[in-house]
């Protein structure tokens, strides 16, 4: 191998290096049109570079570079596949500083509580996977005893995978390490808000991957994303993004009959019951409510399910805990609170807190203190809110708010907490807090999600199997069952041995 990238550790030196650009077949090209749009950062506003405005003829040269690639890739071992794909992670750790100051300045998320976590485990999917390539294994199959029967595992072809913003390193390789382990080739789009940490992070694994293999173009939804769904030649999707837009891609899909991997929204409920370990219980709202990434999470913790008997005391160390954080520069270290992704998503979250304040009753507590000084004058910050005396109807405590908002609601009975957690059209992520074994499995069991947890709120991680239930959506994701049943297809072999 020639001369490696060396890391940049200023973000800004390096949006501006990776500006107006897609990375197809191994190289950082322009979009056919030449066209660009602005990336900003949401901490200050101002704009930190361009990115490649892909379109229709960018996806056919994305496309066209992974289908002449694949068919070598898919010749490969699939542990010598795997191996690259561990190389990537080794590359990508040497990377981490740099990637987590990079999506800190484009997604406006802190880098010491979040982005540098991010990037730190960015590589733990690829290291994951990388071990995998052996699994991909079929079975024999005792159907006759003069036939040799087997299944295969065969890759699908090319994988296009859409992602979102909120942790985009992360949720795209949950999707690229499987297909590729698999032997698929994959073309990326990035969404329109956070662009470079992806490229990036594709630009590093190129230098290991044979080109063509893995391709990222930057665009918007309809006019880069739909035509990476429709394209004859894509054989699987993979989003993460909202309902609204995986149920377009699902008709798409549909219409072309092929399979798809839909990781949408979610109104997670937490239920905390009046013997838990209430410190815990609090601390394990923070990080459940995903404060620290402003509350846009699809797993939040967004419905708090609160005991009677320890209601007022958990809201009131809950607040206690928020108030301690510092809303700030996301790149500065003293920062546990950052800034919100784009205008549209802080004008969603301020009409939540618009119809909040119109509810005769309730209750919205803010939290922390808006940042000072007038470089951030402009940032898109969000004091986060503790809401109580929530009707159960609001739609604050029923609709995916992603900003730092969420509902505490008071209970009597268990029985009461089940219903309300599981009447919801969402079922990704729950949890419940309790000392009683009984109650813990009892709720584990009835709580309609796909990520139950007991006494702790962490995030996904490889080898947890990960996706959803009801409108949360479809398939799972982030381990072995993920790159078996998601990125293969199965092939039974009949050999008649007379
Ligand atoms: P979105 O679902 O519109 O965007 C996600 C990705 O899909 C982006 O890459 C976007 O360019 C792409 N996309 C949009 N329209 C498309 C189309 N017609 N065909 C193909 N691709 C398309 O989400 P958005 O607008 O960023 O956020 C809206 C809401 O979605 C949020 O408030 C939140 O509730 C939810 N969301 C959920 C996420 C999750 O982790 N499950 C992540 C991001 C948003
Ligand atoms: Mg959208």
């Amino acid at each position: 191998m020639t001369d490696r990238l060396s890391p940049t550790l200023d973000p800004f030196q390096l949006a501006e290096e990776l500006s107006g650009k897609h990375l197809i077949g191994g190289n950082l090209v322009l979009s056919a049109s030449g066209r660009t749009f602005d990336v900003t950062n949401p901490a200050t506003g101002k704009v930190i570079g361009q990115a490649a405005y892909g379109e229709a003829a960018d996806v056919d040269a994305a496309v066209a570079a992974a289908k002449a690639a694949q068919a070598e890739w898919a010749g490969l071992s699939a542990r010598q596949r795997g191996k690259l794909v561990a190389e990537c992670a080794t590359l990508l750790t040497q990377h981490a500083e740099e990637l987590g100051r990079l999506v800190a300045l484009e997604t406006g998320k802190a880098l010491r509580t979040e982005s540098r976590v991010e990037a730190g485990v960015l590589a733990d999917a690829f290291v994951f996977y990388g071990g995998l390539g052996s699994e991909l294994k079929g079975e024999s199959v005792p159907h006759s005893p003069d036939m040799m029967t087997v299944t295969l595992r065969e890759p699908i072809g090319v994988v296009g995978a859409i992602i979102p913003w909120n942790v985009p390193m992360m949720l795209m390789a949950l999707k690229i390490a499987p297909a590729l382990v698999a032997g698929n080739a994959v073309v990326v789009k990035t969404a329109e808000e956070a662009p470079f940490a992806c490229l990036r992070t594709c630009q590093i694994m190129n230098q290991v991957l044979p080109p063509g293999v893995f391709n990222i173009l930057s665009g918007y939804g309809p006019e880069c994303g739909a035509p990476l769904v429709a394209h004859p030649d894509v054989g699987k999707i993979t989003f993460t993004g909202s309902v609204e837009t995986g149920r377009i891609i699902y008709q798409t899909a549909a219409h072309k009959l092929i399979p798809v991997t839909l990781e949408l929204g979610g109104k997670s409920p937490m239920i905390v019951m009046g013997d838990a370990d209430l410190d815990r219980a609090v601390a394990g709202a923070v990080a459940g409510m995903r404060f620290t990434r402003q509350g846009q999470s699809c797993t939040a913790a967004s419905r708090m399910y609160v005991h009677e008997d320890v209601h007022d005391a958990f809201v009131e160390r809950l607040k206690a805990k928020v108030d301690a954080m510092t809303i700030g520069d996301p790149l500065d270290e003293a920062t546990d609170i950052g800034a919100i992704i784009s205008p549209q998503q802080f004008e969603r979250v301020q009409g939540y807190l618009r119809i909040g304040q119109e509810t005769p009753g309730m209750k919205m507590l803010r939290c922390a203190s808006m940042p000072a000084g007038t470089e951030l004058a402009d940032g898109l910050f969000v004091q986060p809110v503790i809401c109580t005396d929530v009707p159960a109807d609001s739609p604050l405590g029923r609709e995916e708010i992603f900003g730092p908002v969420t509902c505490v609601f008071k209970f009597r009975e268990f029985e009461d907490a089940m219903a309300a957690a599981n009447d919801s059209e969402y079922g990704l992520a729950a949890s419940i807090w309790t000392r009683d074994l009984s109650t813990a499995m009892q709720a584990g069991k009835r709580l309609e999600a796909g990520f139950v947890q007991v006494n702790q709120n962490i995030v996904v991680l490889p080898g947890l199997s990960y996706g959803g239930t009801k409108h949360s959506g479809i398939g799972r994701e982030a381990s072995l069952e993920a790159m078996l049943d998601h990125f293969t297809h199965k092939k039974t072999l009949i050999i008649n041995m007379t």
